[in-house]
């Protein structure tokens, strides 16, 4: 079976699904490998390095006509499907709920697709998970972007001119991307609190050496690991118990979200209006609408002294290792779902069932 490579289409995006090292494991697992000539280059692997890892490198037209199977990070787009025919089985991030009309667009050519962000939150899709690892590189880049855009130093320091304090950090929502923020912002020697509606991220964020603001009503249950929306009583009272903090901070990272809605309003105006002169938002949740009130995605706003930065740090900022994750990622998933170098279209598997979205020109998830 021959794996296909592609070029991602948007400017932006600088990672690629499968670097030079897991293009060489596939290989020795008996897939063939077929690279977009120039995939790799904004992740800084060169058509050299595959080619060392033994993988051909074609133009784009001879990557889709001489594939099985094509892989890519974001949604094929409907140039991209123009190439695309029954026999094809592609696998990407598609946010299938999102992109409705490309769905219909495969189905349509008869071709199959897996989605990547469709993996059930399970113990044994942990090593696939996609989300996950993308969102731990953001958790330590808005720590290092919050790094750069502050007046002060993390840590304590004792110095001849005198004793530097050191900085408080703040971080919303302990998932994935959290978690890292925390273990970031702790060995860059910041003292560091955190908050989340699920109790069960409590010993995780005190591990790491967070302090956990406990708010009343905490623990509501999630569901398949993820949080549920809170009632508005819950918000009331998460104000009342971060506040204290939130007006001492100096950096806040908020990263709360719920799947498939707009992210909740933590910090409203208000709030901002209280917090230190030079004090440092990073919104990681801006692209669903902000966690702070006056956050704008992919902007700076600056009220009374308070710099917000509406962003989702992108993964691509840190591409070679984006890269790398997401392969290790696409190769554990390959695995899992083929033998002898064969789909096993095993749909009795909840990981098959959940992310395989249309197969063979058929709709099976809206
Ligand atoms: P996410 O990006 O959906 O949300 C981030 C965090 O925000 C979550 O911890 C959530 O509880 C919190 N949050 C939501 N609303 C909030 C509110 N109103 N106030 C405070 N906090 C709020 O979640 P993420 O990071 O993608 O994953 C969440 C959890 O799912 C992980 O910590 C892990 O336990 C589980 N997980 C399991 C996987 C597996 O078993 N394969 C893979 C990935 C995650």
């Amino acid at each position: 079976m021959t794996i296909g490579i592609l070029k991602e289409t948007i400017k932006s995006e600088k990672r690629v699904s499968i670097s030079p090292k897991i293009a060489k494991f596939l290989i020795d697992q008996g897939f063939d490998i077929i690279v977009q000539d120039g995939a790799g280059n904004s992740s800084k692997f060169s058509n050299e390095d595959y080619a060392d890892a033994g993988a051909k490198i074609e133009k784009r037209g001879v990557v889709y006509k001489n594939s099985d199977v094509l892989v890519k990070i974001n949604p094929f787009d409907e140039d991209e499907l123009k190439l695309v025919d029954d026999h094809h089985i592609l696998i990407c991030q598609l946010f299938h709920k999102s992109h409705p009309e490309i769905v219909k667009l495969i189905a349509e050519k008869g071709a199959s697709i897996f989605s990547m962000d469709a993996l059930p939150r399970i113990s044994r899709a942990q090593d696939m998970d996609v989300l996950s690892s993308q969102s731990n590189l953001a958790g330590y880049k808005a720590v290092i972007k919050g790094a750069y855009e502050m007046t002060k130093i993390f840590p304590l320091m004792m110095t001849a001119a005198g004793t530097i304090t050191p900085s408080r950090v703040l971080i919303y929502g302990v998932g994935v991307a959290g978690l890292q923020a925390i273990a970031t912002a702790k060995r860059l020697g910041a003292i560091v609190e955190a908050t989340d509606i699920r109790l069960e991220t409590k010993e995780q964020a005190e591990s790491l050496g967070a302090s956990f603001i406990t708010v009343e009503g905490n623990g509501q249950e999630s569901e398949k690991g993820y949080a549920k929306a809170a009632s508005e009583e819950y918000a009331r009272k998460q104000k009342e118990a971060v506040n204290k903090s939130l007006f001492k901070a100096d950096l806040v990272i908020t990263t709360a979200m719920v799947p498939g809605r707009k992210s909740p309003v933590l910090i409203t105006e208000e709030q901002v209006k209280q917090m230190k002169n030079g004090a440092v938002i990073i919104d990681l949740a801006a692209a669903q609408g902000g966690n702070c009130e006056l956050s704008k995605m992919n902007k700076t706003v600056l009220k009374n002294g308070v710099k917000i930065i509406g962003t989702t740090i992108a993964p691509e900022s840190v591409s070679t290792n984006a890269s790398d994750l997401y392969a290790k990622n696409m190769s554990n998933f390959i695995t899992y779902l083929t033998e002898n170098n064969e789909f096993k279209w095993d749909l009795e598997d909840e990981i098959t069932d959940e992310t395989l979205i249309v197969k063979d020109g058929v709709i099976r998830k809206n």
